[in-house]
């Protein structure tokens, strides 16, 4: 694996209009790959290079993902490609590079909110052919995941891991009882224990006008019973049950448990206060876990217990997210490419990102692997796997860039009180109604 590129250069690549051959290499990569071929008895068997694209890892998962893949495919030579760690941002730098129809990047993990818009846009490779030829069970994954992948009968993406919204807190600060269950008891719990054990807040969540606003959101309007879109694909956004959930979300960013600056925070500064022993309590997706756990980068090793999200009237709800891998139509490397997607997507490499990325598999048969387990024990529980099960799915309409952008705008206007949460709500009807009927 070669180092990342930054993301703020490969954007400036982008917007010069340089697309970078995939089989290109450079001098050092030359020398790697004549060492492999020098190892082979008799015949020499040429080394591709391949471009693996994802947003920034926090966690170990992609470099251990990858030596295992290169060891098991000496053939294959995997480059880690660091995209923006914003998936709204991740998202638009894919859409210019393959709009471009530009063969930099093989292969790319898509944000569960993506692969339709994906395929209809003729970005990615569909996968059938390559699931068959290989005799890929499908039905030993997380049905709901793989039907995120899944667009006019297609399999577009292979499913990674699944998100969910959950409540980390200190178990150093947080006796087990103590655990809050609704959004009340969270208030009056990170109000008593801000500036306790060395913490500075209360309380972390991602607030920023981006996509993980509209999953907190989400998570606020669902625990009061409110919904955005229903099945049928009508906004019924402007409910009392909405309205609640919002206000509650509004009191929490605008009280003092969470930080001043809480609408600039998205999961790497929440993250990164939590691990710094900044906070008693955050929300976030479950590699919050692992990395708390990573002895290089975390001060509260072994001091982090996992909840449900607390309850609003309706209950605890966690927003559905998670992360599918796809081939780019244009990779000039295909079959290099299935066979990673194939390795990272299978047992094999699932099982990695859950032990060092604190990834749910979306192999359910994982959830009882013993090493799994071991450095993920909340995997195994109740609260965790009905959280997982019954994740709210962001509204699943095709123009799904333009409908999180109406929640995030009105969302934010209304955390800076700029709107009530009414007239926010009210917006917001109105726009999805028009985007949705276009
Ligand atoms: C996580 C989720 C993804 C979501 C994003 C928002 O990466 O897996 O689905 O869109 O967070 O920030």
């Amino acid at each position: 694996m070669k180092k990342a590129l930054k993301s703020s250069a490969i954007l400036l690549a982008l917007t010069m209009g340089l697309a970078a051959c995939s089989g290109g290499q450079s001098a050092s990569d030359a020398g790697k790959d004549s060492k492999k071929e020098e190892g082979k008895t008799g015949q020499s068997e040429k080394v591709v290079k391949i471009v693996y694209a994802r947003g920034q890892d926090s966690t170990k998962a992609t470099e251990k993902i990858i030596e295992a893949f290169e060891k098991a495919h000496p053939n294959i030579d995997v480059e880690f490609r660091e995209m923006p760690a914003d998936t709204g941002k991740q998202h638009d730098a894919y859409v210019t590079m393959l709009n471009a129809q530009s063969s930099e990047i093989d292969v790319m993990d898509l944000d569960v909110i993506w692969p339709a818009e994906f395929a209809q846009a003729g970005y990615t490779l569909p996968l059938d052919r390559f699931i068959e030829k290989d005799g890929i069970d499908l039905s030993k994954y997380n049905q709901g995941a793989l039907a995120a992948g899944n667009f006019n009968g297609k399999q577009w993406a292979m499913p990674k891991f699944i998100d969910a919204g959950m409540l980390f807190y200190r178990t150093d600060l947080v006796p087990k009882d103590k655990v809050p269950k609704t959004w009340d008891e969270l208030l009056k719990e990170a109000k008593e224990l801000k500036g306790k054990g060395g913490t500075k807040f209360g309380y972390l969540m991602q607030a920023k006008q981006y996509e993980g606003l509209v999953c907190n959101a989400v998570e606020f309007i669902a625990s009061y019973g409110g919904q955005i879109v229903d099945k049928n694909g009508n906004v019924v956004i402007n409910s009392p049950e909405t309205i609640k959930g919002l206000k509650k979300m509004v009191e929490i960013v605008k009280s003092d448990v969470v930080p001043s600056n809480i609408t600039t925070f998205t999961e790497p500064e929440s993250h990164t206060a939590f691990i710094e022993g900044q906070s008693p309590f955050i929300r976030n997706w479950p590699y919050q876990y692992a990395l708390a756990n990573d002895k290089e980068q975390s001060k509260i090793v072994g001091k982090v217990g996992v909840a449900p999200l607390p309850a609003g009237d309706k209950g605890s709800a966690a927003a559905l997210g998670g992360w599918m891998t796809a081939i780019n139509k244009y990779s000039k490397h295909p079959k290099e490419a299935w066979e990673f997607v194939k390795f990272m997507t299978g047992p094999e490499g699932q099982k990695i990102s859950a032990i060092y990325g604190g990834l749910a598999p979306t192999l359910p048969e994982l959830f009882k692997d013993p090493d799994v387990l071991k450095a993920n024990p909340f995997f195994a529980e109740e609260g965790f796997v009905n959280a997982l099960n019954a994740a709210v799915p962001r509204p699943v309409v095709p123009n799904y860039p333009e409908i999180s952008e109406i929640i995030q705008i009105n969302v934010s206007k209304a955390l800076a009180g700029e709107l009530t949460v009414e007239q926010a709500v009210a917006n917001m009807e109105k726009e999805m109604k028009a985007a949705l009927n276009k």
